[in-house]
C-alpha cells in the first residue's frame, strides 16, 4: 500500500498512545487530535506546488516571495473530522472548508450522506479529507466517489489518526491514486465496526456524548 503513510515520529505514536487511554477526558482528548492534527499535516503537505510571485525586499536583499500555487479544500467529515479543522486552516489559512456530513447505519455499516455543503462548481485545486477514523473504509469510499463526482481531478489526500488495516485495504483498492496521511494502523476491526485496539467512538470521546 504505497499511498499509505503512516506516521513514523515519535510525537505523534505519544499522543496517539495518550488518546487510546480510556480514562483521557474529552478536553485532553481534543487537544491531542488537534496537535496529531499538526504534526500529520506537515507530512500530508510537503509536495504542496508552489508558485514564485512577487518581488520583494528583505531588511538586506531583493527576494522573489513564494506561495501555494492552487486552492487548498479542507473537507472535514462531520462530526469528528471537525477536530482537524483548526490544526490545519492555521498552516493554510487561504483554505477553503468543504463540510460533508457522513455517518455509519449502525446495522449495515454503510455510510448515509446527510450534510453536503459542495458549492455546485468545484472552487478549490486539491482537497485534504480530515478524517480521525477509517475503520471499514465506508465512509472514505463514499467521501472519495462524492468528491470525484463533484469535480476534483487531484489527487485525493485523508488525514487520519486511526485507521484498521481492512478499511485501507478496501479504500485502496477502490481508489490507487487515493494517499493516506495516518498516525497509527491497527489490526483489528470487531463485528460493529470499531477499530480494536482503536480510541473508542472519535465523536463520542471528543463531544463527551458517551
Ligand atoms: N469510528 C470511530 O469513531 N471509532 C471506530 O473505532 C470506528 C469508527
Amino acid at each position: 500500500m504505497s499511498n499509505i503513510h503512516a506516521s513514523r515520529h515519535p510525537l505523534v505514536a505519544h499522543k496517539i498512545s495518550i488518546l487510546r487511554n480510556k480514562n483521557t477526558k474529552p478536553k485532553q482528548f481534543r487537544e491531542l487530535l488537534h496537535e496529531i492534527g499538526h504534526l500529520l499535516a506537515y507530512e500530508a503537505t510537503a509536495d504542496l506546488p508552489i508558485k514564485q510571485t512577487v518581488t520583494l525586499e528583505s531588511p538586506k536583499k531583493v527576494y522573489t516571495a513564494t506561495e501555494l500555487a492552487g486552492k487548498i479544500g479542507l473537507v472535514p467529515i462531520l462530526r469528528s473530522g471537525l477536530s482537524f479543522v483548526n490544526a490545519l486552516e492555521t498552516l493554510i489559512p487561504s483554505a477553503r472548508i468543504l463540510h460533508l456530513g457522513i455517518f455509519r447505519e449502525k446495522v449495515s455499516l454503510q455510510p448515509v450522506e446527510y450534510y453536503n455543503k459542495l458549492p455546485n462548481v468545484p472552487n478549490v485545486d486539491q482537497v485534504i479529507v480530515l478524517e480521525p477514523m477509517i475503520a471499514t473504509g465506508g465512509t472514505a469510499i463514499a467521501t472519495v466517489s462524492i468528491l470525484k463526482d463533484w469535480g476534483i481531478k487531484s489527487k485525493i489526500k485523508f488525514i487520519t489518526a486511526c485507521a484498521s488495516k481492512l478499511g485501507l485495504e478496501k479504500l485502496t483498492e477502490k481508489y490507487p491514486d487515493v494517499e493516506v496521511f495516518v498516525g497509527v494502523v491497527d489490526g483489528i476491526l470487531d463485528e460493529r465496526g470499531y477499530i480494536v485496539p482503536g480510541l473508542g467512538d472519535a465523536g463520542d470521546r471528543l463531544y463527551d456524548t458517551i
